[in-house]
């Protein structure tokens, strides 16, 4: 059985990082987002495949994940010629399928059971069936209203405040019957929440949900990336170096902590880092591989790139950095600021 994962979205909402690093390879921590993704399709014995369906920036896609060498499953590309959206992607990706398919937004961190997915779908003889999950507010995702046997009723992709009747989304996780992907053109760019499920609804083919209320994030936002990495710090969401401790202070083997430095946790400093005398981690911050950070500088929930550098007496609360950062002395930034790669922020800048 086969995977998809679509992974070939531009990543706007969370430029400027993802000018030079695809969505898809966002570090979170330090292992690339589709690494998450991959680990939980594993948990699937019968997916010996999993298709990366690309568009934007695809050789560092490549790059970053190879033929999958040590992700325990083999990985294939498929790079489209132009955007094709989320349909025509999928059409394009799985045009040589056979047999049921399990499709992945590549921006979705869950805890699914995507083995009971497939049950579901199996027991239903489901053409398609979506993993639904609710949310606070549906406005920027898929609205789906299902009947009380679990059929899906209506896909009402980003409803306006006024359309929104129910609390359930798409979270982005299907399993497919190839059979109806005639119903997308070929080499069109096509929206898979737009035109195909509505359709499968008109058609009153069998579509049914999958209700999931654990955990759920798209990482597409700011906001949204900052929230995972203090998820998996709070033990929301398991995984590996916190996995539920509590306030874990991850210092890397390799990092130089000087004396003199305070570590608040939760956190996570990264191999070779190097933390000067009277600087403060605080809690909810990553420091990425190689960065260095200056004598007093103060950092508490933002999140470092690997290779940047913040100058002596600084104070960064709640702010990104890309790669090769480098913030002079005194600097003071606030939450919501976002710097992209090799951005050069003057001693003294504040925001
Ligand atoms: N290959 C390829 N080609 N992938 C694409 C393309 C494309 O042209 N366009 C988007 N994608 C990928 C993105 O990389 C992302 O992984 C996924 O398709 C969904 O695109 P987003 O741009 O992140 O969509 P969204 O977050 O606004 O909405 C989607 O996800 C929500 C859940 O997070 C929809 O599926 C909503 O219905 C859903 O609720
Ligand atoms: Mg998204």
């Amino acid at each position: 059985m086969k995977a998809i994962l679509l992974a070939g979205g531009k990543g706007t909402r969370l430029r400027p990082l993802t000018v030079h690093t695809p969505k898809p390879i966002v570090p979170i921590f330090n292992r690339p987002f589709l690494y998450y993704q991959i680990d939980q399709l594993r948990q699937v014995p019968e997916i010996d495949e999993v298709i990366l369906s690309l568009n934007y920036q695809p050789r560092r896609i490549e790059e970053i994940i190879g033929e999958g060498e040590g992700l325990g499953v083999r990985v294939r590309y498929v790079v489209e010629p132009m955007p094709l959206g989320t349909g025509g992607a999928i059409r394009y990706a799985g045009d040589q399928l056979t047999e049921s398919v399990v499709v992945f937004n590549g921006d979705v961190l869950t805890q699914v059971d995507v083995n009971a997915v497939l049950a579901l779908h199996r027991e239903r003889k489901a053409k398609a069936t979506i993993v639904l999950t609710p949310v606070d507010n549906p406005r920027a995702y898929g609205l789906v209203e299902t009947d009380v046997s679990g059929n899906i009723k209506r896909f009402l992709e980003k409803p306006g405040d006024s359309e929104i009747t129910c609390n359930t989304i798409n979270a982005g996780i299907y399993v497919l019957e190839p059979d109806t992907f005639d119903r997308i053109p070929a080499n069109t760019n096509w929206s898979i929440e737009r035109s195909y499920f509505p359709s499968l609804v008109e058609r009153a083919v069998t579509f049914v949900a999958y209700i999931y209320r654990g955990y759920w994030i798209d990482i597409g936002t700011r906001q949204k990336y900052l929230q995972v990495h203090r998820d998996i710090m709070d033990g929301r969401y398991l995984a590996p170096p916190f996995s539920g401790a509590s306030a874990l202070a991850w210092v890397a083997p390799g990092a130089r902590i000087e004396d003199g430095a305070r570590i608040e946790g939760p956190c996570f400093i990264d191999e070779d880092v190097t933390i000067k005398s009277g600087a403060r981690i605080g809690p909810y911050s990553v420091i990425g591989r190689h960065c260095h950070i200056e004598e007093r500088a103060d950092i508490e929930g933002a999140i470092l790139w690997p290779n940047s550098r913040v100058g002596a007496d600084a104070k960064i609360s709640g702010a990104i950095f890309g790669r090769h950062c480098h913030a002079g002395r005194s600097v003071t930034l606030g939450d919501g600021a976002v710097f992209g790669d090799k951005s050069v922020i003057t001693d003294y800048s504040t925001t």
